[in-house]
């Protein structure tokens, strides 16, 4: 089985890790006594953006702010469908103020922005499937975003949305086990998930490529499709032959450095739908 996957252009919002360091631990990967290369971290995020600008996509990029080491994790500073952008609220207050720096860039750029009551960390825990069941949010709940700000997503958005329970600190946001591939399909690693959220993925997505706890475990899940190019850290080789056996792309970026905070591809890169 071998389709003919299509790429569709995308517009990205990317922030450069110009101030990335690991000063605080607030998930089991982020280690306070190693050091980060802060030049090779730089290096490795221009090579991420070039790439998504060389395959035909725009990427806006947001500059950085001293004293916000996070805010590399761009994905998690909002949340877009269809011209609406949820707004984050940060579960932890070391990364509380991103959310303000993110909120001006769309407001600026004319989107209508609804500003969260409920604690979530936009794409890190939420992702949108345009064309399955007529346009489906799903969302994880855990560890970061707060179950009621599912609810508070489905009002803004008038979107379904299907709620996940992630239940392996490893993996505390959904885009680290998560990933849609394009507008309906999907991948993922089930031990990620609650026994009854892995039934709800079987359910609505059969067809879903399998990872297992080695490739989400390498961030192969936390990964950028444009539907056909699978943007993927280097380490994830074994995640990069599953897809390609299910007929993308794989693309491999390393991104070592960011690994060091708990994040990969997806975390570097939100997606603006308007
Ligand atoms: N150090 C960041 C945090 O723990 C990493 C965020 C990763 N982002 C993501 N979308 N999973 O909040």
């Amino acid at each position: 089985m071998n389709h003919q996957r299509e790429p569709r252009n995308r517009t990205y919002l990317m922030c450069p890790p110009q101030h990335f360091t690991v000063e605080y631990a607030i998930n089991p990967w982020m280690d306070t006594t190693v050091p980060v290369d802060a030049v090779l971290a730089l290096k490795q995020w221009e090579t991420l953006r070039d790439m998504l600008g060389s395959l035909g996509h725009r990427v806006h990029v947001l500059d950085a702010v001293a004293g916000l080491p996070d805010m590399v994790y761009a994905a998690n500073g909002a949340f877009s469908v269809d011209g609406v952008v949820y707004g984050a609220r940060f579960r932890h207050p070391q990364r509380t103020a991103e959310a303000d720096v993110h909120r001006e860039f769309y407001e600026l750029q004319g989107w209508r922005y609804a500003g969260p009551e409920q604690i979530n960390e936009g794409e890190g825990d939420f992702a949108y499937l345009p064309g399955a069941y007529g346009g489906l949010v799903l969302a994880g709940y855990g560890f970061r975003t707060d179950p009621a700000a599912h609810a508070e997503a489905q009002e803004v958005l008038g979107r379904p949305v299907v709620s996940l329970r992630l239940v392996d600190p490893a993996f505390y946001h959904l885009d680290t086990a998560f990933a849609a591939l394009d507008d309906r399909h999907v991948t993922y690693y089930p031990g990620a998930f609650s026994a009854a959220s892995q039934r709800v993925l079987a359910q609505l997505f059969p067809d879903a490529v399998l990872a297992d706890r080695a490739d989400a475990e390498a961030f192969g899940l936390n990964l950028v499709s444009d539907g056909r190019h699978v943007i993927l850290n280097t380490e994830a080789t074994a995640m990069g032959e599953k897809l390609r056996a299910a007929g993308y792309l794989p693309v491999h970026v390393d991104l070592s450095e960011l690994k060091r905070g708990g994040g990969s591809v997806k975390c570097a890169v939100a997606e603006l739908r308007p």
